[in-house]
């Protein structure tokens, strides 16, 4: 099964080499990354605290936390640097006609 794509928002609302910050509706605030390597979505949350990626620096494919300055592999998710030991959600994204729109999870009824 595949899931639906969401449109999150244009490609042009990111910052080149940075990030955008997505709130949906009963959802994990979403972040959209483009970098060199394409466009990225993640969740925005650190794994290891209540931080926003979206607030870090971003380099070399990696982001890092502006909190603890633990990192991450921006288009794996893999932790890139201490304290995060735990991988950061992503999720399959794509654009179209300069809208980014991504493959998240299907919610569950709350
Ligand atoms: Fe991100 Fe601690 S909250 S490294």
């Amino acid at each position: 099964t595949t899931s639906p794509l969401t449109p999150l928002c244009a490609v042009a609302d990111v910052p080149a080499g940075g990030c955008r910050r997505i709130a949906l509706p009963g959802r994990p605030p979403l972040a959209v990354f483009r970098i060199d390597s394409g466009i990225h979505v993640t969740d925005d949350t650190c794994t290891h605290g209540d931080a926003s990626l979206c607030d870090g620096e971003i380099e070399d494919g990696l982001v890092e936390c502006p909190y603890h300055q633990g990192a991450f592999d921006i288009a794996t998710g893999k932790p890139a640097g201490a304290p995060c030991t735990i991988a950061l959600r992503v999720y399959p994204a794509q654009v179209q006609d300069g809208q980014v729109l991504a493959a998240l999870p299907v919610q569950e009824p709350a």
